[in-house]
């Protein structure tokens, strides 16, 4: 190619981090393939679904980062939180053959004890290394611990915002083109009514808790609860945008309970977005 502008001398370093998340992505690669080559096509389709997660993840990490102006380091160690969050997928479906944490194990807790044998991190200082896997041990967790400040705490905001979003992609491509496996769901029964504890904890503007979700239309209510715990404007602004929210309310079944929803759903908008 040509240089007619001189660039190559300039030496700028403007390509640098872009180098940078290229041989991480070549270390998740591999990793990725191990764990494929010996699985079954079944097992195959399961676990690749939580490798395109973990790229799009990365991806909106990415994005949120930059829309909150940040310094182009951080966008970069925003990305890594977003790329190896889900690391401890592989390991742990492969061993109990469910992403189901409580009945197998933490697969962010599993996520980091990889990273760290592996020493994937060795090239980021002490602090970053800490923030990035302390952001990604937190990301599946009820809520951040509030010691968490500065750039740990703004990784894990903007992880939890980017993971959640692509969750909701993920059911939403469920819901509309049956295009994933039944594994999102984590073999929870259909179930034809909402539970009350799941309804209690949506009324009191808390995330529902996983410990209450009985059946499928509970584990919709779970996600659309989520929205209380979205960090920023534009993570909400996205998803308003993608109407995900629309497809988890068409698999709600009409009554009561939906309407209670309904109304948490919109106010929760109405204030946050300024509808
Ligand atoms: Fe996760």
């Amino acid at each position: 190619m040509s240089d007619a502008l001189g660039l190559r001398d300039l030496n700028l370093n403007l390509y640098e981090p872009h180098k940078e998340i290229i041989t991480y992505q070549r270390w998740f690669g591999r990793y990725a393939r191990s764990y494929l080559s010996d699985a079954s096509s079944q097992d195959k389709v399961a676990m690749g679904l939580k490798l395109v997660h973990s790229q799009r993840v990365r991806k909106l990490a990415k994005d949120l980062a930059l829309c909150l102006n940040l310094a182009e380091r951080q966008v970069f160690l925003s990305e890594l939180c977003g790329l190896f969050h889900d690391i401890g997928r592989l390991p742990q479906f492969k061993k109990y053959k469910t992403f189901f944490d409580a009945k197998s194990e933490d697969h962010a807790a599993l996520g980091v004890e990889v990273l760290e044998r592996h020493g994937v991190f060795s090239d980021l200082g002490q602090e970053e290394k800490t923030h990035v896997l302390d952001a990604i041990f937190v990301h599946n967790k009820f809520s951040i611990p509030k010691a968490f400040q500065g750039q740990r705490l703004i990784l894990s905001k903007i992880l939890r915002d980017a993971d959640k979003i692509d969750i909701w992609r993920v059911f939403d491509d469920y819901y509309r083109k049956g295009s994933v496996t039944k594994d999102v769901n984590l073999g929870l029964p259909p179930g034809r009514t909402i539970s009350g504890a799941v309804l209690e904890d949506l009324e009191s503007d808390k995330i529902v808790r996983i410990e209450h979700v009985q059946n499928q239309l509970d584990f919709i209510i779970m996600r659309l609860s989520w929205l209380f715990d979205i960090n920023f404007k534009h993570s909400l602004g996205i998803i308003a945008k993608r109407n995900y929210i629309h497809t988890m309310f068409q698999m709600l079944p009409e009554g009561k309970e939906k309407e209670i929803v309904r109304r948490k759903i919109t106010a929760l908008l109405e204030e946050r977005l300024g509808r």
